[in-house]
């Protein structure tokens, strides 16, 4: 006879709006939840909604959901729901954002949290207001080689830090036949336009590591003025294309040169992150570019480049083998597992998710580096 199975915890009860790119990277997380080992809480996918109702279909397959909504306010009317994830674009995050928190659910909301900084700032104070949780999706620090990166930085064995770089880059856009979409649009997607796209990949790590800058000089470019709008002629292509920020962050009480770089057209790189802090006793460097190997640096009588390879160091322990090496959809678990731990007080030491606060403080970088763009002056925060 089989013994009955001890009671599992409510899973927690997760509804997405925008069934879009990353909606179904959400979806699929959760359906392989039985592949973490020590998270404490489960999710369960129960309901979704978009505008475009062949974009719910893809849904169907998922067991757990039980509501495919056309209207958002339908979604949060029901009952049942104790978290929305929403994914859409960047011009109606306040209005869906603000919207989820006041009907009593709590959010994981996509970067880069609201069109603007003013935006950002209505959605966090509401959001401290109502004391709901919220977090903002930024995936890429839950690499291991990012964390190993991170705990290195945040050691305070680099010695005094010289120089940082963090960098976010893409390159399909070097294409001019690629049809225009919502993100090179400013009305759709900000005025801060790659930044607001790619800048909370970039800035996450340095704000969770206290290096906010407290200068910026920017140069932003935007490099194809059209693209085919896909039915034969050619749509006005008007958001920031590539932007390389010279900054200064206090790091040990010094003023320290933060090169941060948000580019869709870096020759050759297909959705690179990189985070590099050298000191003058170590220094880290990991790139997705190189997913496994985490390069650092420490001097000695000669000067040395070691480089480790790295397993499947998740914060959250999986079923996977220690020597296999993750990949976007796992650091994306990895993100869900911090949110849902987080949320339930279980968190630990591990690393958290992107909080309100820090997605307000990189929209105040992004309208800095906008204004140094248009007067070409250094513009202190
Ligand atoms: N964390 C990441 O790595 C990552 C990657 C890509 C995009 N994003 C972010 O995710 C968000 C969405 O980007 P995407 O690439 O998934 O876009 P997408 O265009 O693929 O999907 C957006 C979806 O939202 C739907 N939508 C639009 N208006 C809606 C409404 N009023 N109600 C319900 N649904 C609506 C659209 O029909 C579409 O299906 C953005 O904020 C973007 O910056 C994050």
């Amino acid at each position: 006879m089989s013994q009955p199975a001890p009671s599992a915890p409510a899973p927690v009860r997760v509804a997405v709006i925008g069934a879009g790119l990353m909606g179904r990277e959400v979806a699929s997380a959760f359906g392989r939840w039985f592949a973490l080992l020590d998270c404490p809480v489960r999710p369960e996918l129960v309901a979704v909604c978009d505008t475009r109702a062949a974009a719910l279909d893809w849904f169907r397959q998922v067991p757990t959901v039980s509501f495919l909504d056309t209207d958002y306010h339908a979604l949060l009317a029901r009952p049942g729901i104790d978290v929305v994830y929403v994914a859409v674009p960047h011009h109606l995050h306040e209005s869906i954002y603000l919207d989820v928190l006041r009907s009593g659910k709590d959010l994981f909301a996509e970067k880069p949290f609201g069109i603007d900084l003013a935006a950002a700032r209505r959605v966090r104070d509401e959001a401290v207001r109502l004391g709901r949780f919220v977090r903002v999706s930024s995936e890429f620090p839950f690499l291991p080689g990012a964390q190993r990166a991170l705990q290195l930085a945040a050691s305070g064995s680099l010695g005094r830090i010289l120089e940082v770089r963090s960098a976010f880059l893409h390159s399909s856009d070097l294409d001019p036949s690629k049809p225009i979409n919502w993100k090179r649009q400013s009305q759709y997607c900000g005025e801060a336009g790659v930044m607001n796209d790619l800048g909370l990949h970039v800035a996450h790590v340095p704000l969770r590591l206290g290096w906010k800058p407290v200068s910026v000089h920017a140069q932003l470019q935007k490099i194809y003025a059209t693209r085919p709008d896909g039915r034969g002629g050619a749509a006005p292509c008007d958001t920031w294309d590539n932007a390389t920020l010279h900054t200064s962050a206090v790091i040990g009480g010094h003023p320290v040169p933060m090169t941060l770089e948000m580019k869709r057209m870096a020759p050759g790189e297909t959705n690179t992150w990189i985070f590099e802090a050298l000191g003058t006793d170590r220094g880290v460097r990991f790139s997705t570019k190189e997913p496994k190997t985490l390069w650092t640096y420490r001097r000695e009588k000669e000067q040395v480049w070691e480089k480790t390879d790295l397993g499947f160091g998740t914060p959250f322990k999986a079923i996977t083998g220690s020597i296999f090496e993750p990949g976007f959809p796992d650091i994306l678990m990895q993100m869900w597992a911090a949110f849902l731990a987080e949320r339930a007080g279980l968190l630990g030491d591990r690393f958290g998710c992107a909080t309100p606060d820090e997605a307000v403080a990189q929209h105040e970088v992004w309208a800095a580096a906008l204004a140094s763009q248009r007067d070409q002056a250094v513009v202190r925060l």
